[in-house]
């Protein structure tokens, strides 16, 4: 990782973890059970690597962190929801999560898909009231639109059914290639497009090079999951290492060879970059966070 990547990673990981922090409810406050588990599986853990997206988005553009600590939240609270149902026994059945115990085991099931529950609404709650928000009503409303498309039926959430959907059967490339951009890309899309909203008077243009830059990363970023899960080990990942084998899941080093999977990833980098190709070196941080994505060991 370059050290100007590194540099604005771990400013962003402090900001948004106190962001986090001050928007969750405290442990103290009724019901507390769920309260306790929604600060246990959001806060200390994680890469944070959408909200990361949306801050070097911003920079990019000139939007000001200050501007996206709600934007940022909201994309987190989300796929904190979603790794909390992702682990139930009913999905990946998944014990262990960013290095501790997943939310059904920590609490129990019921408190798990509560807390999912309870995290997705205040993603949204975050974009409708948030003060930190400074874009104008109506692309306020566009955030709200594009992070509900991104994480229902026709986005995360649909992803995840056709995961479930093909356990055991194999997919042609182009069904593996919708399903990970459903079942992640789309939020990491999102993650972008809430820095391209952010922003009062962007150029079309613009944002649509931003929104292409994301779609490849967002694919990326899944194919080397895929590839972790069967090339790192447990402590390294913080979860737990073979369960796409495990569980019979299609994922591209099983459709196309591990050397395959890591060519469609170096693929879909340069990709990436070639969509920045219109930015000078105020878009070096995406263009490093593209790399991370493929080159990292967690
Ligand atoms: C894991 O996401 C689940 C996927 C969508 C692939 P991350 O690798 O971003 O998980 P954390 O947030 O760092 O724990
Ligand atoms: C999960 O994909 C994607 C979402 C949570 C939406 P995986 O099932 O591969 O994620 P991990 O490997 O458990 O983190
Ligand atoms: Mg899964
Ligand atoms: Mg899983
Ligand atoms: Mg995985």
């Amino acid at each position: 990782m370059s050290n100007a990547l590194k540099e604005y990673l771990d400013f962003c990981q402090n900001r948004v973890e106190r962001a986090l922090d001050a928007r969750l409810p405290g442990e103290n406050i009724l019901p507390q059970k769920l309260h306790q588990a929604m600060r246990y599986s959001t806060l200390d853990g994680g890469k944070r690597m959408r909200p990361m997206l949306t801050y070097c988005t911003g920079k990019t553009l000139g939007v000001a962190p200050e501007a996206l600590d709600g934007p940022a939240c909201a994309v987190e609270f989300i796929h904190v929801y979603s790794l909390i149902h992702d682990d139930l026994p009913a999905m990946d059945d998944d014990d262990l999560r960013r290095g501790k115990a997943t939310c059904h085991v920590a609490f129990d099931e019921a408190t798990a898909i509560l807390t999912g529950d309870a995290l997705q609404a205040l993603a949204f709650e975050t974009l409708a009231n948030d003060p930190s928000i400074t874009a104008s009503a109506e692309n306020r409303l566009k955030m709200i639109s594009v992070l509900t498309k991104a994480s229902g039926s026709q986005g995360m959430v649909g992803g995840q059914a056709i995961d479930l959907q093909s356990v055991g059967t194999s997919l042609t490339l182009p069904e593996l290639e919708n399903m990970h951009i459903h079942k992640t890309g789309a939020l990491i899309r999102a993650s972008v497009n809430m820095a391209t909203l952010a922003k009062a008077d962007i150029d079309p243009d613009v944002a649509k090079k931003l929104d292409n830059y994301a779609k490849c990363i967002g694919l990326s970023f899944q194919v080397k999951d895929d590839i972790l899960d069967e090339e790192s080990d447990t402590a390294t990942l913080g979860k737990t290492q073979g369960k796409d084998k495990d569980n019979n899941k299609p994922t591209y080093p099983a459709l196309l060879g591990m050397d395959g999977a890591k060519q469609k990833a170096q693929e879909l980098h340069e990709l990436a970059l070639d969509n920045l190709s219109i930015f000078g070196s105020e878009a070096d941080l995406l263009r490093d966070l593209s790399l991370y994505i493929i080159q990292r060991d967690h």
